[in-house]
């Protein structure tokens, strides 16, 4: 990838997208060298979907409801990327598994945000399993995708601290506060081909923060 390509980004999300936000942000700003190139959501009313269309990226609701088997949804996902030429997928908020034929597609390509510190607190409800637990300091992993629940090699993490009278909404405030930044320096440093994947460790290299 030459230094003046933008790396074009595809983002799936099934929510209200505020990670989407913050990624359209820096790539309009240009902090980042990207560029979101297409959503997909799996849900017809996500207000992700709504950011794209304000933004005029291509968008697109995949119902889930149309295929047999998740290996044909996951399909049919990878050929809307394939079709705008996508380098690097952002999973933002998408309450999906991916399987194996996605990730194989989409081979270290493929970047996920989880609200807490991996291999801490997996799965749907990471904020609030981790306000239960009783932890004093919880956070964010940006990790790449594997066909695990979020188990791929972590790439930035972010502690956050809880505090004594946190809620679920509190905390994710928090939370999300420092996702906003740490998922477009995740990208940055994918654009700048910085991150090398060794086994389960992903290398920073030179240069890099
Ligand atoms: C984020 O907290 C992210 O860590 C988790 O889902 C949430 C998505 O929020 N995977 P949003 O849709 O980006 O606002």
């Amino acid at each position: 990838m030459s230094a003046t390509k933008k790396v074009k980004v595809g983002v799936l999300a099934s929510g209200s997208g505020t990670n989407l936000q913050a990624i359209i942000d820096a790539c309009e700003k240009e902090s980042i060298s990207a560029e979101v190139a297409v959503v997909l959501s799996d849900k017809e009313d996500a207000y992700a979907l709504k950011r794209a269309e304000k933004h005029k990226i291509p968008h697109f609701f995949v119902n889930p409801k149309n295929f047999s088997s998740r290996e044909n949804y996951n399909k049919e996902l990878i050929r809307i990327l394939s079709e705008h030429e996508i380098d690097l997928v952002i999973l933002a908020g998408f309450m999906r598994l991916m399987s194996s034929v996605f990730i194989q597609a989409f081979q270290n390509r493929v970047m996920n945000i989880h609200p807490a510190l991996l291999p801490s607190f997996p799965g749907t409800h990471g904020v609030r399993d981790a306000l239960e637990y009783g932890v004093k300091v919880s956070g964010v992993t940006v990790h790449f995708a594997d066909e695990g629940l979020d188990t791929g090699p972590i790439i930035l993490q972010e502690a956050i601290p809880v505090l004594e009278n946190d809620t679920e909404e509190t905390l994710h405030n928090r939370i999300h506060q420092a996702e906003y930044r740490l998922y477009p320096k995740a990208i940055k440093l994918f654009s700048e081909g910085k991150l090398k994947i060794e086994g389960r460790k992903v290398k920073i290299l030179e240069g890099g923060s």
